[in-house]
């Protein structure tokens, strides 16, 4: 059997939609199908000020246009992320300083923000590593404290519930990815909340290429012109389309994915040397949208001896993110991997295993048997390997 990592889940109307948006010959971004998801998405989750992206990265960037990020500034942000989170600082001159992620959830350490907070701090860019809401809370009162941004780095946690409020509703800024290794995707795409009422028609401006021509779609003035720095940040309405099918049915695609995390926390459970391992706390006050599961095993080694039997019986488990402290271009802006050394051991050791929407009942049994199977026999049958 071939188990993949993920596999985007087609709900059927997306080809239907798609069709209506071409046929209704509005191509671009901010028409009928984007006005839809929007609405969508305030009625559920009570969100405004959304702004439909093409990307996470696009989002990200234009959420650092929009605090004008400047060359000095300091943007903390965990290691342990996507190169986007880092990029879209340090494009705008900006400096990324990695903090810690921790065990329970491989989100960021909030016990070591504030030693990392000097005078040119100006931001900080949690996320919500497979889907598990971050400390929002903790992080607020640290920005409250010190006079900082939070942008929230939500690719992974549409739909995750932070005390019962979606996650990216705290924070001043977030975003999310609906690229399609996300639970709710058109292909690629994103948005960024402006949860900051004050920041909202600044938005609007550095979205259309910074031109006023939202006021001119509102009919509120004829003509627009040049009033802001900006870039193009606009989902094309195909896309919208497709994502309007894909979130109109995110309580099923919620609840298919959360019945595979169960059964992966179930037959954790069940397993004899359970406590060799480690696995996500999933705590009551946050409810993730089943982005991922992910194991944490004794070493690397063991580790990467685990995927490769994975991988030879047809199944794709996947290491999860290098932290960007020791990476390359890490490395490059002066990090060494000692700098971090909780996230560099954390990371080495991290499986996530596949889930998708899709999977069927006898896939799921496969892959718990083999990695089961796997797992005894590196952690019971071998000491040597400890
Ligand atoms: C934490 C994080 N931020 C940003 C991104 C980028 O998302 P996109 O592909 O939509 O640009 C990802 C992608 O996986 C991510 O994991």
């Amino acid at each position: 059997m071939k188990i993949p990592f993920n596999k985007p889940y087609i709900t059927g109307n997306e080809i239907v939609y798609m069709g209506e948006a071409i046929k209704s010959g509005k191509l671009s971004g901010n028409y009928d199908f984007s006005k839809r998801v929007k609405a969508l998405v305030k009625a559920k989750y009570d969100l405004e000020g959304i702004f439909l992206t093409p990307s996470c990265t696009s989002a990200l960037e234009m959420g650092a246009l929009l605090v004008d990020l400047q060359p000095g500034d300091e943007v903390i942000m965990p290691s342990y992320t996507f190169t986007s989170t880092a990029n879209s600082v340090l494009i705008f001159g900006a400096k990324p300083i990695f903090c810690e992620v921790n065990s329970k959830d491989m989100n960021i350490d909030v016990d070591k923000i504030e030693s990392l907070i000097t005078s040119k701090t100006k931001m900080i860019i949690p996320i919500d590593y497979a889907g598990i809401p971050c400390d929002i809370e903790e992080i607020m009162l640290i920005a409250e404290k010190y006079n900082l941004i939070v942008m929230h780095d939500c690719a992974q946690s549409y739909a995750s519930l932070f005390k019962g409020e979606i996650s990216g509703k705290r924070a001043h800024l977030a975003c999310y990815s609906f690229h399609d290794t996300k639970n709710y995707n058109c292909g690629e795409g994103g948005a960024l909340i402006v949860n900051d009422t004050s920041k909202r028609e600044r938005a609007s401006f550095i979205m259309e290429k910074g031109t006023d021509r939202t006021k001119v779609v509102q009919g509120i003035q004829e003509r627009y012109s040049w009033v802001e720095k900006g870039s193009s940040y606009l989902l094309a309405d195909v896309l919208a389309a497709m994502l309007l099918a894909q979130l109109e049915q995110e309580g099923e695609i919620t609840k298919k994915r959360k019945n595979i995390l169960e059964k992966y926390i179930e037959w954790y459970n069940e397993l004899s040397f359970k406590h060799d391992l480690k696995i996500p706390v999933y705590s009551k006050d946050k409810h993730p949208n089943a982005h991922g599961f992910w194991m944490l095993l004794p070493n690397r080694s063991m580790r990467d001896e685990f995927l490769k039997r994975m991988e030879k019986n047809g199944i794709s488990a996947y290491i999860g993110y290098i932290p960007l402290h020791s990476a390359k271009m890490g490395l490059k802006l002066g990090y060494k991997p000692e700098d971090l050394e909780q996230t560099e051991n954390f990371a080495g050791r991290i499986v996530r295993m596949p889930i998708y929407a899709g999977m069927r009942e006898e896939e799921l049994e496969y892959v718990q048997r083999h990695a089961k199977y796997e797992l005894e026999s590196l952690l019971v049958n071998n000491d040597d390997n400890r």
